[in-house]
């Protein structure tokens, strides 16, 4: 198979990594790609956004299918124009990436579904804003209906905080359209799992949960980010919380989508809460979380492709996912400043030595190639991957290899899976 991932990140890197190893590849593009990729795959001069360019790519080198890693290109309708020119894509249409691109979509599918999620109202008009959050009080979450880079959610733990909320996004329009209307709801306690499923329109295969560190500082302080580091299967993510995840708030979403004509194809991904009563829904996004695919793929003893093809041709029940057993932890390394200002540019040395330590694997997640060595080229930089015995080992690891990375523009959370190792 003649295969084309879009995107250049972390997750990006381990797409390909994972699908390198499969013997139905015959070639393998990624547009753009990093540094990273290009030791696996040929990368293409293609923005992930230039829908026109990768439709023409495709057909000029006959892909037989197409990954797109982030959700930019889907919600932009990649996957209809592929569709349109008779290409196969493992991803959703424009219509149902509004499962990430709008909350208010989302809401309006769980509830129709009768998913579990938290109480919500959507307001288009910020003076009824104001007054609900009067009558409600805190905490509560307030969030911009649309897309707004990971930044659009306020968790308020004040209704001080929840009013500026409601100021900055629907009056100073910080998030610009995206923030028109919003969806405040109710504030959900617990521990929070990304769970993933791949899905062929109708039918979905558990593709493994892991758990996300979102705030840039130690014990979870600071601003949002992308992701810090995540771990496999977290011990909250039970077996019986993860089939209860599958039939709670996946396949309902699926029928859902069947239902409204736009059945939902690609990696969905559920953003949920585990509260005391089972786990309720915050979001989904309509891809691979990143750094959790960092996480995930690594412990996936399966084939991928093998996987991403009959989930493509919607016959996804032929195929299984199998995980190894043991533990698998990434910790993100980022260049200070991120997620504010950072520089770009400096050298990161040590990496040959850092990917020796026994299972580990460094995906490229922000670098640039410069005459044999990498340079920082973004925000997140490295996500450092290690597999072991048990969650411990594979932390332990993760942890060496980045002792031996010499980087001094860059830093990392030292207490990524800490709670749930209990040290
Ligand atoms: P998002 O940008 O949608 O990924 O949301 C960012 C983060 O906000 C989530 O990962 C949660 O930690 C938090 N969050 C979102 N909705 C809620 C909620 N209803 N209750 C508690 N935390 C929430
Ligand atoms: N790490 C969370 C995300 O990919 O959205």
């Amino acid at each position: 198979m003649r295969v084309l991932i879009i995107g250049s990140g972390g997750r990006e890197h381990a797409l390909a990594w994972a699908i390198a190893k499969s013997p139905l590849l015959t070639k393998l593009y990624v547009a753009p790609g990093n540094p990273g990729t290009a030791a696996l795959a040929e990368n293409v001069p293609l923005r992930a956004l230039d829908v026109e360019g990768i439709v023409k790519f495709a057909l000029e080198q006959k892909i037989d299918l197409v990954v797109p890693g982030p959700e930019a290109p889907l919600v932009a309708g990649v996957a209809d124009a592929l569709a349109a020119a008779g290409i196969a894509c493992f991803g959703p249409s424009a219509a149902a990436a509004q499962l990430e691109g709008s909350k208010i979509f989302t809401k309006e599918v769980a509830d129709a579904a009768k998913i579990p999620t938290a109480a919500w109202e959507k307001f288009t008009d910020a003076e009824a804003a104001h007054d609900y959050l009067d009558e409600v009080g805190a905490p509560i979450v307030i969030k911009a209906d649309g897309l707004a880079a990971g930044k659009g959610v306020v968790v308020a733990t004040t209704l001080e905080e929840a009013h500026e909320a409601v100021t900055a996004i629907m009056e100073d329009k910080v998030h610009g359209a995206a923030g028109a209307s919003v969806v405040i709801e109710q504030c959900l306690v617990g521990e929070e799992i990304s769970v993933f499923a791949l899905c062929d329109g109708e039918d979905a295969l558990f593709f493994g949960a892991a758990a996300d560190h979102k705030r840039v500082g130690e014990g979870d302080t600071g601003p949002n980010t992308g992701g810090m580091g995540a771990i496999f299967n977290p011990p909250w993510a039970t077996q019986e919380v993860l089939d209860r995840a599958m039939e709670e708030t996946i396949r309902p979403a699926l029928k859902e989508m069947v239902r409204r004509g736009t059945p939902f194809r690609g990696f969905l991904f559920a953003g949920l809460m585990v509260e005391a009563d089972g786990p309720k829904l915050i979001e989904y996004n309509v891809r691979f979380g990143d750094p959790e695919c960092e996480t995930v793929l690594p412990m996936l003893s399966s084939d991928l492709l093998t996987a991403l093809k009959a989930a493509a041709e919607g016959r996804l029940s032929e195929v299984k996912a199998e995980f190894a057993a043991g533990g698998s932890a990434t910790v993100v390394m980022c260049a200070k400043g991120y997620p504010g200002a950072y520089a770009t540019g400096s050298e990161i040395y040590g990496l040959d030595e850092a990917g020796a330590v026994e299972g580990v694997t460094i995906f490229h997640a922000g670098t640039m190639a410069d005459q044999g060595g990498f340079l920082a080229n973004g925000g997140r930089v490295l996500a450092v991957n290690a597999v072991g015995v048990d969650l411990k080992q594979a932390l332990g690891r993760a942890y060496e290899a980045i002792g031996r990375l010499d980087w001094e523009d860059g830093f990392c959370r030292r207490d990524i899976g800490r709670r749930a190792v209990g040290i």
